[in-house]
């Protein structure tokens, strides 16, 4: 993205213009994965096909590292994790281990880069979601997208985008901790499918589910946490941004912290 573009993106979030990052090494480029074409905007998830075991990324230091979080897994979940892209998916389609399957209109999965080096973390699908099947296509998926432009990344190229739970919650309430629970093995598996260099939660509901701590965001921003050895960057739901625009320089510095990491 060149100078301009990025200014054009800052003015987009609502925010003045910085200096210029660095450019990001020509070797990162080549060490992130092809871009995988992304679906209609019906589609429920972007082609799901087995992938090849990848060589373990090169990890980034947790400076503060969480608790370990995630609990033993059930019986159930130790099938769901050794299920391949496209089996996953459709366990998910079928998915009825909660209350939410009810009264969605379909589950939705995930999308974008399935080997991408960012992998986002959001809360559970609102209206649109649950119409159109994709993550983050309402409101808050337009900033979320450029957000994610600002910093030069998209969800058609290089990053993947899941919520805690795959169906629609009531109201677009939080997801509540049986549902989240419900739901944990599937975020695993995309988690272990991806291998990303590194995590972001977007929101509360993400970093309670990624860090197994019910902490307001505003005292886990700015500090590096461990998801079962990935590095998680926790911020702000874009939809909280949407309510307080004030605070969207937070945003923005937890972005370039962001792409920061992701150049190391
Ligand atoms: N909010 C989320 O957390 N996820 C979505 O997919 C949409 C809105």
């Amino acid at each position: 993205m060149d100078a301009a573009q990025r200014d054009e993106y800052l003015e987009l979030l609502g925010l003045e213009v910085c200096p210029a990052a660095p450019a990001k090494p020509a070797a990162k480029a080549a060490a992130v994965a092809p871009a995988k074409p992304s679906p209609p905007a019906a589609a429920p998830l972007a082609s799901p096909a087995p992938e090849p075991a990848k060589p373990a990324r090169r990890k980034l230091t947790a400076e503060q590292p969480a608790p370990a979080a995630a609990p033993a897994p059930k019986l159930a979940d130790a099938d769901i994790a050794n299920l391949d892209w496209q089996a996953l998916a459709a366990k998910v389609a079928a998915c009825t281990a909660c209350g939410l399957h009810q009264r969605r209109t379909q589950t939705v999965f995930g999308v974008g880069a399935q080997s991408g080096s960012l992998m986002l973390v959001g809360e559970g699908p609102g209206e649109q979601e649950d119409l159109l099947g994709e993550p983050f296509v309402g409101a808050a998926g337009q900033l979320l997208d450029n957000m994610l432009a600002a910093i030069g990344r998209s969800r058609s190229a290089d990053t993947y985008i899941a919520n805690v739970v795959k169906c629609r919650p009531p109201g677009n309430r939080k997801p509540q901790e049986d549902e989240a629970a419900a739901c944990s093995a599937y975020l695993d598996r995309q988690i272990a499918l991806v291998g990303p260099k590194l995590l972001v939660a977007l929101g509360g509901a993400a970093a309670a589910r990624l860090l197994g701590q019910d902490t307001p965001v505003g005292k886990l921003r700015g500090q590096i946490h461990d998801y079962q050895g990935t590095p998680v960057i926790v911020t702000y739901h874009p939809a909280y941004y949407l309510r307080k625009p004030a605070d969207k320089r937070k945003g923005w510095d937890d972005l370039k912290r962001i792409r920061a990491l992701l150049a190391e």
